[in-house]
């Protein structure tokens, strides 16, 4: 494992991490530049970079493009890849996609699922490639999981996504994103894990870190803001502005 993912590892119950996405290179190098431990080149691009209803039209073309920018911007920050719905469907297929990912300046890659991809992330972990699990609500499931919901709210599923966590440590990823499941199924995961768990719409201090869509953070997607999202900025009406103000410039003294 390499010294910046054993550093993250070695974070576990002492100094919580924080990730952030980025898909571009001036992004990338802001975030970078204020301090962030690990940026997320996720499949969220699909929806904030590129205008799709949500992330199953992200192809690993996509991606490859954008983690090859991010890299070139990020100098401290752990880069990790998401990779696309339908390019892990067998473990050698996930090898094949993570060591791409991996050579366009990845650091680690991140898929989705617990137990139904086990399999997979071992093999990329055996390949030497760390490995940021993702489970709670899947965004590549959400057409056939009823849609963008919370979860974790009955035992069962509960006792499901607990599951899928122990099949994401077994099979020796470093991290896993807990995705908006029910608070204290978050916190029951992460005092049960042994590796970094990273919350997203799953309550506050439950997770050892937590992620956010860079948009979300910045007001730069206004058509669309999660629930759970805390904006810290509003970027979208800022642009608005300034480029009202250059087309007003432009009529008047032209
Ligand atoms: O693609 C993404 O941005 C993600 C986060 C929501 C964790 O997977």
């Amino acid at each position: 494992m390499n010294c910046k993912i054993e550093a993250i590892l070695a974070r576990k119950g002492k100094a919580p991490v924080a990730e952030l996405t980025a898909y571009d290179y001036p992004t990338a190098r802001l975030v970078d530049e204020a301090g962030v431990d690990m940026i997320l080149v996720g499949d969220s691009l699909g929806m904030v970079m590129l205008g799709y209803p949500d992330t199953t039209h992200v192809t690993l073309a996509h991606m490859l493009h954008h983690v090859e920018a991010v890299a070139r911007a990020a100098k401290k920050a752990v880069v990790v890849a998401d990779m696309p719905i339908n390019t892990y469907n067998t473990p050698e297929q996930a090898v094949e996609t993570a060591q791409a990912l991996m050579a366009v300046g990845a650091d680690a890659v991140k898929l989705e699922g617990g137990v139904a991809v086990e399999a997979q992330i071992r093999a990329i972990t055996q390949a030497g490639i760390p490995v940021q699990g993702h489970i709670g609500l899947l965004p590549q499931k959400v057409k056939e999981d009823g849609g963008y919901r919370m979860h974790g709210k009955t035992d069962e599923e509960a006792a499901a996504i607990m599951r899928d966590m122990e099949a994401v440590v077994r099979a020796g990823a470093f991290s896993v994103v807990i995705e908006c499941t029910k608070h204290s199924v978050a916190k029951a995961i992460t005092d049960a894990c042994p590796i970094i768990t990273i919350g997203i719409g799953a309550g506050r201090s439950t997770c050892d870190g937590e992620v956010a869509v860079f948009h979300d953070l910045v007001g730069g997607f206004p058509w669309f803001t999660p629930s759970f999202a805390r904006p810290r900025a509003d970027i979208a009406t800022e642009i608005s502005r300034a480029v009202k103000e250059y087309i007003s410039e432009v009529k008047n003294t032209i």
